[in-house]
């Protein structure tokens, strides 16, 4: 497996495993298949609810701790006061586990300060190794960058063929902040599982259009979670590392970059901003 090295000198895996929208049931059962099949960074979140079950998928392999790499991610609505420090506490305890790999901020709303200090603080604390952000926009990384102590080591932003954040990327290089994908396969929308660029170039190189998808965020240095609940698809997922996308090849996936989000609007629309508040109700 190819890792990366992160500006703090910790080395993670660019290929991982996300459990978003994998129930707490059957995430257990999910993240057991996908260690038994060589995955060994896992991507979870409080938000998504199934932090035990990836915890006991973990505890029951007979993989060793420090050979899987866990990601996890505050919410929103626990950024106030000591209540980022104590939902760290509860993120070890739900996961099993004395330390979290690569700990981030889930949103740049809120009080991201007080709760990137807590992170801050979980570094010190040896509670985690690496600390982070996910959905920052340039603006808020270079804002959060420039007042915090420790440098994001990782961005966790929507990133996939038709939309490339090659203009993120450049704030991202210049800071030394390593991108990592979320919805790498594009959550299939925009067809992207019969796109005839990614298909034709597949049946090149007797691999599928996903598989040359994650392939070329690889070359592009990304770091990359494709979710899937079925094992054979995880298996095509991480069959990655036996092709090279040539120069040309690269440059015609390039060419379905719309350079727009197709998951998750821009949190720069007021109606976005609008709704990600309902997720962090307050009394007043
Ligand atoms: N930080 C954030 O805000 C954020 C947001 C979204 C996601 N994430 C992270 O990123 C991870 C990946 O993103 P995602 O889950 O949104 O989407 P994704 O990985 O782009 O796509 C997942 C979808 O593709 C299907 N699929 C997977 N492999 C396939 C294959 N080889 N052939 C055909 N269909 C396939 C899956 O269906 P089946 O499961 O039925 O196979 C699922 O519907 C998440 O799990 C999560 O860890 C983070």
């Amino acid at each position: 497996m190819e890792t990366i090295k992160l500006n703090n000198g910790v080395e993670m895996p660019q290929l991982g495993y996300g459990v978003f929208q994998v129930s707490p049931e059957e995430a257990e059962r999910c993240v057991a298949d996908a260690l038994s099949i060589g995955y060994r960074m896992i991507d979870t979140a409080q938000a998504y609810q199934n932090e035990e079950g990836v915890g006991n998928a973990i505890r029951k392999s007979s993989i060793k701790r420090e050979d899987i790499f866990v990601v996890d991610k505050i919410w929103m609505s626990a950024y106030e006061g000591d209540t980022p420090a104590r939902s760290i506490d509860e993120s070890l305890r739900k996961l099993g586990t004395d330390y979290i790999d690569l700990m981030l901020l889930h949103q740049p709303f809120g009080d991201r300060y007080n709760a990137y200090r807590a992170l801050e603080d979980a570094l010190k604390a040896g509670k985690v190794r690496a600390i982070g952000v996910s959905n920052f926009y340039p603006d808020h990384l270079i804002d959060l960058t420039h007042f915090m102590d420790v440098v994001p080591a990782v961005n966790q932003v929507e990133t996939h063929v038709f939309f490339q954040q090659t203009e993120a990327r450049k704030y991202m290089d210049e800071l030394g902040v390593a991108h990592m994908s979320w919805g790498p396969l594009a959550e299939g929308k925009n067809g992207f599982f019969t796109n005839e660029t990614l298909a034709a170039i597949g049946a090149a190189h007797g691999k599928t259009g996903a598989q040359v998808a994650l392939r070329y965020l690889l070359q592009r240095g990304i770091i990359v979670i494709p979710k899937s609940v079925r094992k054979e698809r995880m298996e095509q997922n991480l069959h990655l590392f036996d092709f090279t996308l040539t120069d040309s090849e690269m440059d015609e996936i390039l060419k379905l970059d719309t350079a727009k989000p197709l998951i998750m609007p821009s949190h720069h629309n007021p109606e976005i901003t609008k709704w990600f508040m309902s997720f962090a109700p307050r009394n007043h």
